[in-house]
């Protein structure tokens, strides 16, 4: 089986950013653990972070060529805006799980809102990395 982690904009920023919200662990971090996770599990893993729009829905593209069974997403920022991102992980129907580090829902009314929750097979937010963690355990069950 194949999972995709895929991190939204700003996310490379993780352990300088914001850390009394997003934690000091690193987006590098949060890669090995979850690629350990999988080779665990026996689960090839491919991982992506990106700043753009345009190339993250590209990846969401190319994982239903590439036939990705699971995608794993924090798509942070572009969570409260992008149809754009919303309709490429309906266009493609792969299972996926939404993830915040942060809980979006205890922070700023814009935040409240995802375009993708209702899309997921579940969300996972407010336990900083941990939340990566735990929807890994949750997809890799599900494979
Ligand atoms: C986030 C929450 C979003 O509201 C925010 O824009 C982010 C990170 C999180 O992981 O807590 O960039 O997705």
């Amino acid at each position: 089986a194949k999972l995709l982690l895929l991190h939204g904009p700003n996310l490379n920023l993780l352990g300088v950013r914001e850390p009394q919200i997003y934690g000091s662990t690193t987006l590098e971090e949060i890669n090995q653990a979850a690629r350990a996770q999988c080779d665990a599990a026996g689960c090839e893993f491919d991982c992506l972070q990106s700043n753009s729009e345009a190339e993250l829905v590209e990846r969401i593209h190319r994982a239903f060529v590439d036939k990705v069974d699971f995608i794993v997403i924090n798509p942070a920022a572009f969570t409260h805006t992008s149809v754009a991102l919303r309709d490429a992980m309906a266009g493609v129907a792969i299972p996926f799980i939404e993830v915040h580090l942060s809980n979006p829902h205890a922070r700023e009314p814009f935040r409240h809102h995802s375009y993708l929750s209702d899309l997921a097979q579940g969300v996972i937010c407010g336990f900083g990395a941990d939340s990566y963690t735990l929807a890994l355990e949750a997809a890799l069950k599900r494979l």
